[in-house]
């Protein structure tokens, strides 16, 4: 795909990556000229449905075409893309797809995970003993199932806060069962889609579903995810004429925060090409690792469906306390984590960041002030579908503490930030 780059200094620059480095020595903001494509999925409100995207809801996903034309319009073939907030993995899902090499941090294990399993092929071998298992799995061994979750749980029952019961036994009655499947490729597999079920019967919900039904419903989904996974690397692979498993090699996920990430391995210094990435949103309450029942009761089990530990309260995913007056820990880290980055760029690298505020008013700019303090300079995008402001917004579908805020104020809407290395 081509881009253009309005040249301030001259007539535009056209070329399938941005000839950034021509650039570096101006210091006005470098207007970006955004593709069409990916103008339409900036600005795209269409559902997450397709494999693996569509394996688990991590919250505050960006949707996966935002990531395929960003990492589309602005790298090429073989370069390394990062996401330093790398949640469930959208970035480097695509990245994979798209032949670029991927590294994503996380400070969160449930994260890591997800994107691990999601961006693992499965063999034929792994489709057909997976499919095997979940036909047989047994109905219920209620002692096995209790057995199965003390082992796991702390001795206080942490990860048991606040579970239904029933939900209890049928996860632990499936964890109980998952050492008839041979490798933990397989078991991950199978733990991911138990996570699936647990949200979907759980979180934010005001009805259980019965045993039988999380059951049934298991393995549906169990069928439905390994079936369209196994195509989907195949097809992935089949396009960049590799086999599978070579897809592995493609990606290195770090459970780490990103504030340790330009101290040398895993990311070499100035290998990075694009950085696609979305932070946790200043000021807004957001649960990457609970899940809600009826709305308030906060759950940690997600961590133990997934044999991962937890990290510590609300304040540990979202840089820091929400309520605090000027939200000077969030900037601070943010700074950090920009300034840890920046030696692992390219000098003509961009980074491509998705954002929202509860308070763009003077979150927005203390967010741009900390890009600046680690050393960035903005890159406005010349779109015509830019606001007052020259930033490119879109308007979020159905996120949940959207309803809550002003629907006329951009509060309830995502900006795209580009930026360079100054
Ligand atoms: C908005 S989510 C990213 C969602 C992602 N774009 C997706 O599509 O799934 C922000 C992520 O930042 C992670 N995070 C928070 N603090 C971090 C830190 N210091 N280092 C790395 N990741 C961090 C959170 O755990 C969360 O997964």
């Amino acid at each position: 795909m081509t881009i253009t780059l309005a040249d301030p200094a001259g007539s535009p620059i056209t070329g399938t990556r941005p000839p950034i480095a021509s650039l570096r020595n101006q210091r006005a903001p470098r207007p970006v000229v955004i593709p069409p494509d990916f103008l339409s999925a900036v600005t795209s409100q269409s559902k997450v449905t397709s494999c693996p995207h569509n394996l688990y809801k991590y919250p505050a996903r960006f949707a996966p075409e935002f990531a395929r034309e960003a990492i589309r319009s602005f790298s090429q073939p073989g370069d390394l893309v990062m996401d330093c907030f790398n949640g469930g993995g959208t970035t480097a899902v695509e990245t994979i797809a798209l032949g670029r090499r991927a590294v994503g941090y996380d400070i969160s294990s449930l994260a890591c995970f997800l994107t691990e399993v999601k961006t693992t092929p499965l063999s034929i071998h792994d489709e057909r003993r997976l499919l095997h298992w979940s036909q047989s799995l047994d109905a219920l061994n209620e002692a096995a199932a209790i057995v199965s979750w003390e082992a796991s749980d702390t001795e206080d029952g942490y990860y048991r806060r606040n579970l239904p019961p029933c939900a209890l036994l049928f996860f632990s009655n499936v964890i109980a069962q998952l050492n008839g499947l041979e490798t933990l490729r397989q078991k991950r597999f199978a733990r991911m889609v138990l996570l699936s079920v647990g949200q979907w019967a759980l979180d934010c919900k005001n009805h259980l579903p019965s045993i039988p039904e999380m059951r049934a419903q298991f393995q549906r989904q169990l069928t439905e995810a390994v079936t369209s996974f196994r195509q989907y690397t195949r097809n992935v692979a089949k396009s960049l004429d590799i086999p599978p498993h070579e897809l592995l090699r493609r990606r290195t996920i770090v459970h780490a925060s990103s504030e340790t990430c330009g101290s040398g391995a895993p990311v070499k210094h100035g290998s990075v090409s694009l950085v696609v990435t979305s932070p946790p949103y200043p000021g807004v309450h957001m649960l990457y690792h609970r899940w809600q029942l009826f709305g308030r009761r906060e759950m940690p089990a997600p961590f133990l469906l997934a044999n991962c530990r937890d990290g510590d309260g609300i304040s540990h995913y979202i840089l820091g306390n929400r309520h605090e007056e000027g939200l000077t820990t969030y900037f601070n880290r943010l700074t950090n984590i920009f300034s840890a980055v920046r030696p692992c760029l390219k000098p003509d690298a961009l980074v491509i960041q998705m954002v929202a505020f509860n308070n763009p008013k003077w979150q927005l700019p203390a967010f741009l002030q900390s890009m600046e303090n680690a050393g960035y300079r903005q890159a406005l995008p010349d779109a015509t579908k830019t606001s007052e402001d020259g930033n490119l917004w879109r308007i979020v579908p159905g996120r949940r503490w959207y309803a809550a805020t002003n629907k006329k104020s951009s509060g309830g809407n995502e900006v795209v930030l580009f930026h360079q290395p100054a």
